[in-house]
Formats: C-alpha cells, sequence, structure tokens
C-alpha cells in the first residue's frame, strides 16, 4: 500500500469510449463467447436442486437426451434424482452439497445417512481413494471411527443408540488413549469437516448424526498418469466419445471444436474433423 497522499482524481470525462477501443472490447467478448461454445461437447443442463454449477469436470447425466457426449471426467456423473445430485464413488452414493471451482473441492455426503431421517443413521462403508485417483480427501477432513458392537466391557464413548457396546471416537480420542475398542462385529471409518467436529466433540454420542450431514470435502485434479491431464495440457476438455449407447472411448475436446484421441497439440488423430 503506498503510504503517500495523492490529491483526489479529476472526475472523469463524460465521453463514450474511443471508437477503437469500443471495437476491440467488442472483438474481444465475441472472441470469448465463441471459444466457450467451440467444445464438441456441450452441458445440457448444469442444474440439479440447490447446486447450480456441475460443470467440468463434473457433468449432469441427462437421460431424456438422445446421444450425450458428455465433457468431463467418467467418473465424474451426476445423476438429478428427486432434485438431489449424486455422485457415486465406487459403489456407494454421495450427495453433492457444493462444488467449488476456484478451489477444485467438492463437498458431499453419504447419501444414505442425508437421505434418512433417524436420529441415529449408521454408516455402513469406508471411502478410501487409490494414490494416483483424481479424487482425494482434502486438508479440511478428519475421521470419525465407529466401532460396532464390540466384545468389551467400557462407557467411554460409548453411543448407546448404534446398538450395545457401539463406540465412536475421533482421530484426537484414538490417539490420546490406550483405549480403543476391539473385538467389534466393524469398524467404519467416516469422513468429516474437522470445522464441524469441534462443535460436537463433547456430544459425539448423538452429535455425529449432524457432523455426517454435513459431509466432507474432496478436492480433485486430473491425476497425472491419467490421459486426461495431457488433454487438459494442451487446453482440451476430457470426455467419452459416444458413438452408440454401448462404446464410448477416452476423447479430448480441443478449444477449435475438434475432438482429438490423445490431446490438442502435435500431430494427433482426429477422432472428430472438423
Ligand atoms: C435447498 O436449500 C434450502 C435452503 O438452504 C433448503 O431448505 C432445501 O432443503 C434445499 N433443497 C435441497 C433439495 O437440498
Ligand atoms: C435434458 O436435456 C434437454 C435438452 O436436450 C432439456 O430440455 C431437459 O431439461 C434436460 N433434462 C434434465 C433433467 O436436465
Ligand atoms: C446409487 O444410485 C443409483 C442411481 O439412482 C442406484 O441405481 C443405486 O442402486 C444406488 N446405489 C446404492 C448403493 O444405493
Ligand atoms: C481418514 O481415513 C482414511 C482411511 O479410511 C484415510 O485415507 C484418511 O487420510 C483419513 N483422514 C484423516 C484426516 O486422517
Ligand atoms: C464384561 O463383564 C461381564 C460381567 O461383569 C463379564 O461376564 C464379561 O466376561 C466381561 N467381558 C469382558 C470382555 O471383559
Ligand atoms: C489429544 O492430545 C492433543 C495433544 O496432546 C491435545 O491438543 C488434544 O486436545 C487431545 N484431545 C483430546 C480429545 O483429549
Ligand atoms: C474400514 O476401515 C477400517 C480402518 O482402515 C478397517 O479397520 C475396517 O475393517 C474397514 N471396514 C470395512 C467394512 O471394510
Ligand atoms: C488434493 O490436495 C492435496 C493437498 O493440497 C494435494 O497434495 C493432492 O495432490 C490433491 N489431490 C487431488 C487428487 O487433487
Ligand atoms: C501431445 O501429444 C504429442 C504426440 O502426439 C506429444 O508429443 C506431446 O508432448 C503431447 N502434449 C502434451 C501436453 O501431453
Amino acid at each position: 500500500m503506498p503510504s503517500q497522499i495523492r490529491p483526489p482524481p479529476s472526475p472523469p470525462p463524460l465521453l463514450p469510449l474511443p471508437i477503437p477501443l469500443l471495437f476491440l472490447v467488442l472483438l474481444f467478448s465475441i472472441a470469448a463467447v465463441s471459444f466457450a461454445s467451440d467444445y464438441a461437447c456441450q452441458e445440457l443442463s448444469t442444474s440439479c436442486g440447490n447446486v447450480t454449477d456441475i460443470t467440468y469436470p463434473f457433468w449432469l447425466a441427462n437421460d431424456t437426451a438422445e446421444l450425450v457426449t458428455p465433457c468431463g471426467y467418467p467418473d465424474f456423473m451426476v445423476i438429478c434424482r428427486d432434485n438431489t445430485p449424486i455422485l457415486s464413488l465406487a459403489t456407494d452414493n454421495y450427495t453433492v452439497i457444493h462444488i467449488d471451482h476456484d478451489r477444485s473441492i467438492i463437498s458431499l455426503a453419504d447419501a444414505d445417512i442425508v437421505g434418512n431421517a433417524v436420529a441415529c443413521p449408521r454408516v455402513r462403508h469406508n471411502l478410501t481413494f487409490p494414490p494416483d485417483s483424481s479424487l482425494a480427501y482434502a486438508p479440511s477432513d478428519a475421521n470419525l471411527t465407529f466401532y460396532f458392537n464390540c466384545n468389551v466391557n467400557l462407557t467411554e464413548y460409548m453411543s448407546p443408540c448404534l446398538g450395545k457396546k457401539s463406540f465412536v471416537l475421533t482421530d484426537d480420542m484414538i490417539e490420546n488413549n490406550s483405549f480403543v475398542p476391539h473385538n467389534c462385529e466393524a469398524v467404519i471409518v467416516a469422513p468429516v469437516l474437522q470445522e464441524h467436529l469441534k462443535s460436537y466433540q463433547y456430544e459425539l454420542a448423538y452429535g455425529f448424526r449432524e457432523a455426517l450431514h454435513e459431509g466432507f470435502e474432496l478436492n480433485w485434479s486430473a491425476s497425472t498418469n491419467d490421459p486426461c491431464s495431457h488433454c487438459e495440457q494442451s487446453d482440451g476438455r476430457c470426455g467419452l466419445d459416444e458413438t452408440s449407447r454401448s462404446t464410448s472411448v477416452f476423447a479430448c475436446f480441443c478449444s477449435d471444436g475438434r475432438t482429438a484421441s490423445y490431446n490438442c497439440s502435435g500431430t494427433f488423430t482426429y477422432l472428430r474433423p472438423l
């Protein structure tokens, strides 16, 4: 910040933009518009319920459209069901709460939990990502570990609503205690937001429901050993080229409207030339 005190600026002249400048501005906006619409893949719709920006690399599946050429990461298909956007990870469904394109972060919650009005929902699956996945847990996450029906005589951290001798522990509790429930029927690790966990720290036995409802965050990027990262580096967008409903192959949609099989620079074969 300059510490120097400047005289107040003189009022702007009430003249229209000089004609050449106006022309330039106009030219640029036309170029921007045509650039944006030159990708061969077009999003048919981007809204579902409260989530309005289901855009690349995510894509909203549309059952009614005849032939879709999805532009987005193949695994990032979002289905709109009863005005709720659903993303499937592994074999399980997650409700999309928010997509932050600037930070490359998607906020999700377990669809089983969100769609269930019961006071004491039961988590049923772990969610893990291989190291080369295009999704990863964001630094804002923490874990809640659920221990179901353990053969131990302890009352600390017990969550009676989950059933006989079931426990909920945060990472801190596990770290700080020599006690970890053992001989359990099932152990499930569920991601939650660190920030929300703080407010439920002392009433976790029941408060875990709220923490689960508030969801967790994942960050995304094209995995480096994925063909997609090469496509994106060449200013393309990854997607699928569907020649029919049953066959689809990886495609790189270039900003000039062409579709490449690998990336948009260098010499390559066009799946679909201009
Ligand atoms: C949309 O947001 C409103 C206000 O936050 C909320 O009451 C409503 O349940 C949301 N709708 C869906 C389908 O999530
Ligand atoms: C599917 O796409 C068509 C246009 O092809 C659009 O009119 C319709 O609203 C879309 N449906 C959904 C559920 O997005
Ligand atoms: C996930 O949602 C899809 C589409 O609605 C549904 O067919 C599938 O059964 C759901 N999977 C689970 C594990 O609930
Ligand atoms: C939570 O647990 C999963 C494994 O279930 C692990 O991959 C992840 O790093 C853990 N997150 C935190 C914040 O410790
Ligand atoms: C728990 O306590 C009951 C009764 O006090 C006893 O019968 C049982 O063996 C104990 N179980 C363990 C795992 O210590
Ligand atoms: C666990 O230990 C850390 C560091 O010693 C401390 O900051 C934290 O408050 C402890 N958490 C609990 C739940 O006792
Ligand atoms: C879930 O993850 C925890 C910790 O990694 C593991 O102990 C447990 O067996 C897993 N549960 C299932 C059902 O895979
Ligand atoms: C997620 O973010 C972490 C930390 O910012 C980063 O190291 C990691 O590569 C990211 N992973 C993905 C798949 O975006
Ligand atoms: C694009 O593909 C060409 C070969 O067709 C390769 O030489 C070039 O390095 C690739 N560019 C990127 C950004 O991957």
